[in-house]
């Protein structure tokens, strides 16, 4: 599995203390960046990372702001992204067995290291539940479809 992960400023320290995790697990990914704490607008890593996962180059992607919040905005904007913003094992969890999660969302000045580390194990190793989820998930498909429609006038 290739995995995209990129941050801005406020979730580059979380960041590198779950990269070591991906490599535990023998998990191939590409780091877009950002890799220092200078200030820089979240939306940028955002789309570089939605769009690998959207466009089907990478399987998963990881990204991580402050709050977790505006990634989410970014990265469900995409087609066929659904992300999830994890704080404990529990949304973990649920977000691959429900919503079969493909970006997985981090808060980066809200949860630590140990957590961080926990909800990424959980979310590689949980499967999509399917069943009645896959019937929720065909209902998404089809409003992004419906939308698409729209845009296209
Ligand atoms: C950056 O200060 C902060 O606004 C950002 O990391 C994120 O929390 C936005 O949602």
């Amino acid at each position: 599995m290739k995995v995209s992960i990129g941050c801005d400023h406020a979730g580059v320290t979380l960041k590198n203390e779950i990269l070591p995790i991906l490599e535990e697990l023998s998990i191939e990914y590409e780091d877009v960046g950002t890799k220092d704490m200078i200030s820089v607008d979240y939306p940028d890593f955002g789309e570089r990372v939605s769009e690998a996962v959207s466009k089907g180059r990478v399987e998963r992607g990881i990204l991580i702001c402050g709050t977790g919040i505006g990634m989410s905005i970014v990265a469900n904007k995409f087609p066929n992204v659904r992300a999830a913003l994890c704080y404990n094992s529990y949304s973990a969890e649920m977000s691959r067995l429900h919503n079969d999660a493909n970006i997985l969302i981090l808060p980066g000045r809200v949860i630590d290291g140990a957590m961080a580390r926990e909800i990424v194990r959980i979310w590689f190793k949980t499967p999509f539940e399917g069943g009645r989820h896959q019937r929720r998930l065909d209902k998404i498909k089809a409003i992004e479809r419906r939308l698409m429609r729209h845009e296209d006038g």
